[in-house]
């Protein structure tokens, strides 16, 4: 018989961390200050970068998108993230991913200061996070997934957590914060030999690999949650990595894309600001 699972709405839950927020923003006596740095004219990352910049501002933070060039050097990018370290008004630094080819993102993440790094990409961070120290800023998209599971499975001591996508992004940091709240954790890739043998011992499956619809039914245990990051336009339309239609049949938990994880990574994202916002304050006072 086939299951049909309940469908996670990210949007609705997105909302509510985001009003919470607005409130605590309200009775800050100055706004938290997102700068948000675009190099190139990739049509997604430019939408992505708005919608950030649209719902900081509908929460009562400044945010601006400093948008360069695609043929700025590494220098001179790296030049302006010092001037933002530099400026007191600024509480968090994010450079939208991907680059472009002639510029090494691992240079670029390494010059924002780690007090203003609310990706959570940088050394020091990540770091923390693999330590298993709670001070780590937590990059937004594997935070807004552990905000997802624990609403809905509460303890996830003992889960099986497979992982489809490596990245420093989302595989690589979700797999620690994971692994932190004692999953058993399996990271897949590109090069696994049979990944859906693997997939099916999950009683959570995260994909992130960036292949539209690429997880089918014959994938999933029964009853298993399923978490698409995937953001892929096929013929026009959003789609994920996993096969949506299909996979709801045999899993318990699915979130939808459009309107799963995306929404819930630009909550986190505002989440880390004023974080980062508190802590700077908190530094100046004493
Ligand atoms: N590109 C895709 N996701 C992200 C993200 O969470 N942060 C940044 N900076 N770039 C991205």
């Amino acid at each position: 018989m086939n299951l049909t699972a309940k469908i996670i709405d990210g949007k609705a839950m997105a909302l509510d961390i985001r009003q919470k927020l607005a409130e605590k923003i309200t009775s800050c006596c100055d706004k938290p200050y997102l700068a948000v740095i675009l190099v190139g004219d990739d049509p997604a990352s430019l939408v992505y970068d708005r919608n950030k910049q649209k719902a900081a501002l509908s929460m009562g933070m400044k945010c601006d998108i400093y948008h360069l060039e695609k043929h700025t050097s590494e220098d001179e990018l790296i030049k302006l993230i010092h001037k933002l370290n530099l400026d007191d008004h600024v509480n968090g630094i994010l450079v939208q991913m991907p680059l472009p080819n002639h510029i090494n993102p691992l240079h670029v993440i390494e010059t924002i200061a780690h007090e203003k790094d609310v990706d959570g990409f940088g050394p020091y961070n990540a770091g923390l996070l693999h330590e298993n120290d709670t001070r780590a800023m937590v990059a937004a998209t594997p935070k807004g997934i552990l905000y997802i599971l624990e609403k809905e499975l509460g303890n996830l001591t003992g889960k099986h957590a497979v992982i489809i996508g490596r990245s420093n992004i989302v595989g690589r940091p979700l797999a620690s914060l994971l692994l932190n709240h004692n999953c058993t954790v399996t990271i897949t890739h590109s090069k696994t030999v049979n990944l859906p043998k693997i997939t099916r011992q999950a009683d959570i499956l995260i994909v992130a690999c960036g292949c539209p619809k690429m997880v089918k039914k014959e994938w999933v245990k029964k009853g298993a949650v399923v978490i698409d990051v995937g953001i892929n336009r096929v013929d026009g339309k959003l789609c994920g990595d996993v096969d949506f239609d299909d996979v709801k049949k045999q899993a318990s938990l699915i979130t939808p894309v459009p309107g799963g994880i995306g929404p819930m990574t630009i909550a986190m994202l505002l989440e880390n600001t004023y974080t980062a916002y508190l802590n700077q304050k908190n530094k100046i006072k004493k």
